[in-house]
């Protein structure tokens, strides 16, 4: 059985690459000690990622990764008060949560959001433009998804600084001891919000869900408490990647950055791309096997826990030819960033709305931006989950 070190985050293509070559599936020990099969091939991950044999019960999955452990404690799951979530369900749980803010993300709702989100970025355009060099995360990439989430649950803005560390904390690999109080302060932090928007409803997504869960049976307090943590830190820790990651591979291809500014309508189809090319999420959240099942002749006993590599699906030369070239005008629709099934990512619309806007107006503020490091300076957060930058240095002129 291979074990999976560090190179999964900093060499991330590569350590695909080798995998693949050896198949489309394999068992192995991830970064964090947890004995787990991981699915590196297109179809294979598609397939995968729609089986209904495969779960993702919490309570079921925590016990299945204490018992996968091969060294010490594993912070790949715990029970915590956020974690009552919809990407921690099965149906018929995960159908009622997602019922309750699949309609509040639809590309239509977030048509209306366009305009704000087009102002919020030409603010951080303007803070920007004093300066000749910056780094792009902490400056553009964060503060637009953090900023246009909170709007739109009604999160104030103004305690970001205090979520942003707890939300780190969260999606980092850091001991079981440290996950467990970030997530306790957070939940703190909620049910105070909550208690406060009861008095003083408003017209965000929050207020609306606390109705909800004072008319009945729909919601509880902690699935609210776990919900709006969920869309807090999806809403923004993957976003800021998809910037990140999409504005860099632009930078090291300066023929497709010039395209793309040569003609802006190839905005939408080159933030697919963007998005394959290099996925801002490495691994998929833990499924695990409810009956013995085969992929690709390779049998997979009934309770073994299961992960997707969509960055390596999304470089599959057998579903997207020549899929390690970078191509702006490429059909790359189909790629799996978002995930697929019934777990697809609730805000891929409010996504790629920012991947949009946000590219667009970068590279028409800023036509002469330039990379402010060695490419083989920049180095990789350390999550496997997620598949980020530390810090993206630029010139702006
Ligand atoms: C689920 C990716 C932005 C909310 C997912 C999944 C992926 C993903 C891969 C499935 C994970 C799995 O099956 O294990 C992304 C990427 C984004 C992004 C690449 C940005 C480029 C957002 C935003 C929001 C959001 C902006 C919220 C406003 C969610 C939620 C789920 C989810 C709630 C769980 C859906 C469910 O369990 O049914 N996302 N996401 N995501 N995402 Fe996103």
């Amino acid at each position: 059985m291979k074990r999976l070190g560090p190179e999964l985050v900093h060499d991330t293509h590569e350590a695909h690459r080798a995998l693949r070559a050896d198949g489309g599936v394999h068992e192995v020990v991830l970064p964090n000690g947890l004995r787990s099969w991981i699915v590196t091939g297109y179809e294979l991950a598609r397939a995968v990622l729609a089986d209904g044999r495969l779960s993702k019960d919490r309570d079921r999955t925590i016990e299945l990764v204490q018992r996968h452990q091969t060294d010490g404690e594993s912070t790949a799951q715990a029970r915590t008060p956020l974690s009552a979530h919809m990407l921690n369900a099965d149906p018929p749980d995960h159908t009622r949560l997602r019922k309750l803010v699949g309609k509040e993300f639809t590309t239509r709702r977030m048509e209306g959001l366009r305009e704000r989100v087009r102002e919020i970025t030409g603010e951080l355009l303007d803070d920007m433009d004093r300066h000749d060099e910056v780094d792009l995360l902490p400056a553009f990439a964060f503060p637009l998804p953090i900023t246009v989430i909170c709007e739109l649950l009604g999160v104030p803005l103004s305690d970001r600084e205090t979520f942003r560390e707890w939300s780190t904390t969260l999606v980092s690999s850091v001991p079981p001891a440290q996950v467990q109080e970030a997530a306790v302060a957070m939940a703190g932090y909620f049910t105070e919000l909550i208690a406060h928007k009861r008095a003083n409803p408003d017209d965000a997504l929050l207020s609306g869900l606390v109705r909800v869960s004072e008319d009945g049976d729909r919601l509880s307090e902690g699935e609210l408490v776990s919900m709006m943590f969920l869309l807090l830190v999806a809403g923004h820790e993957t976003t800021v990647n998809l910037i990140g990651n999409g504005v860099l591979a632009l930078l090291r291809h300066p023929d497709q950055f010039a395209a793309l500014r040569a003609d802006p309508s190839l905005l939408p189809g080159a933030v697919e791309e963007l998005l394959r090319y290099d996925s801002p999420v490495n691994l998929t959240t833990l499924r695990y096997t409810t009956e013995p099942i085969t992929l690709e002749g390779q049998r997979i006993p009934a309770d073994d826990l299961v992960v997707v590599a969509l960055t390596s699906a999304n470089r599959d030369a057998d579903r997207f030819a020549e899929a390690d070239r970078l191509d702006v005008t490429r059909a790359a629709a189909g790629h799996l960033a978002f995930g697929h099934g019934i777990h697809h990512c609730v805000g891929a619309p409010l996504a790629r709305m920012e991947g949009e806007i946000a590219i667009g107006a970068l590279l028409e503020r800023f036509p002469k931006i330039t990379l402010a490091a060695e490419p083989d300076e920049l180095r990789r957060r350390a999550s496997s989950l997620m598949h980020g930058l530390e810090a993206l240095p630029v010139r702006l002129r």
